[in-house]
């Protein structure tokens, strides 16, 4: 069932973010190896600063490889990541460990799929929220517990002050998710990373959450990277969508542009999997697996695709422009 949300800006509707011509983030030909499988191949997108971008796909698309990839978590040379990203002028793939001292918390943050297992059960909410306060942002004891107090209000939590005390375990799966948010939050990173925020938590509050990404989010004129399995709540929430198939893009641009008039046979079969309650019966996409073979030619999509061409197992369709979108296919819906 797709939830509905009004969390984007109405077009013609002042942006917060400051305009600027250079993107924030930009990946470029992003590659990862394990082994003979190639798991991200050339991925390539840009953000721009203040906009929000969903990473969206099956499950093994490799979504959440490239957010550990954004936040530094696979960085070291013979984890096997080509290819550029670019944060700000910073080149995150060749960073060093002393780089990420210095970007991670501070130029990118990342709220983790599972706020129960993410957050620490040793350490009460206090200590953990400070900690990035006093070590990051060098607040001393006493403006460190009043901002993380700040922090907790704006997150939505009652009774913040007391909550300093807790630990996660005596917090709901959603109270928890708010303490991680405020805690990537707490040092106003440029970029946040959202892998799948909500799929631990109850429907009835996942809307929220995405609702509170965003406009905590955007009103401190950050970016934001969300990973989402759902096109229709990706398209919803977020200004831009990047499909992704077997590691590789197979669509990309203006979530209107994308979900409105889906071009890639992919696209087009994520889109026939948004269940309607009051329209017609779901259209499952045909079953199957990507290859990951980094030996394997031709287009990862074209066991399932029923619009394949011959030339589909040979030649790997390049990623260009068309019709205000990137599109990777040799045999696009006209
Ligand atoms: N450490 C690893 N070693 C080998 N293969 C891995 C490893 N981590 C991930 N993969 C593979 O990389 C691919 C992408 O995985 P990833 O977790 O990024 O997908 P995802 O899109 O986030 O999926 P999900 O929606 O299920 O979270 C998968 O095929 C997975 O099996
Ligand atoms: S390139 Fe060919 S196999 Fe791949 S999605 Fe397009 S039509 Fe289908
Ligand atoms: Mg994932």
């Amino acid at each position: 069932m797709a939830i509905a949300l009004a969390m984007r800006p109405h077009a013609g509707e002042p942006s917060t973010a400051p305009a600027s011509p250079a993107p924030l983030l930009a990946v470029e030909g992003l590659s990862l190896t394990r082994g003979d499988k190639l798991i991200l191949d050339e991925v390539s997108f840009t953000l721009d600063k203040g906009a929000t971008l969903a990473l969206v796909g099956e499950s093994g698309a490799g979504k959440s490889t490239i957010a550990l990839a954004l936040i530094g978590l696979l960085t070291r040379p013979e984890v096997g990541l080509t290819g550029h990203i670019g944060l700000d002028g910073t080149d995150l793939v060749t960073a060093s460990a002393r780089d990420w001292a210095r970007l991670r918390g501070r130029k990118v943050a990342m709220v983790f799929q599972d706020a129960s297992s993410a957050l620490n059960p040793c350490f009460t909410v206090g200590s953990q929220l400070m900690t990035p306060l006093r070590r990051l942002a060098g607040m001393g004891k006493r403006a460190a517990r009043k901002r993380a107090i700040e922090l907790l209000e704006s997150v939505g939590l009652s009774d913040a002050e007391a909550r300093l005390e807790a630990y996660p375990h005596q917090l709901s799966g959603g109270m928890q998710q708010r303490v991680m948010i405020a805690i990537a939050l707490s040092t106003n990173p440029d970029l946040l990373l959202a892998d799948e925020p909500t799929s631990a938590l109850d429907v009835t509050i996942q809307a929220q959450i995405v609702r509170l990404i965003l406009e905590e989010t955007r009103r401190r004129g950050a970016s934001c990277v969300f990973v989402l399995h759902d096109l229709a709540l990706a398209s919803q929430a977020c200004d831009h969508i990047v499909v992704l198939y077997g590691g590789q893009v197979m669509e990309a641009g203006p979530s209107e542009v994308v979900l409105r008039e889906p071009l890639h046979p992919y696209t087009i079969g994520l889109k026939a999997c948004v269940l309607e309650i009051d329209t017609e019966e779901l259209t499952p996409l045909p079953p199957g697996a990507p290859s990951f073979a980094s030996h394997k030619p031709g287009c990862r999509f074209a066991p399932r695709c029923a619009s394949a061409l011959e030339r589909c197992q040979r030649e790997k369709p390049p990623l260009q422009m068309v019709r205000g979108r990137k599109l990777a296919c040799w045999n696009p819906a006209s």
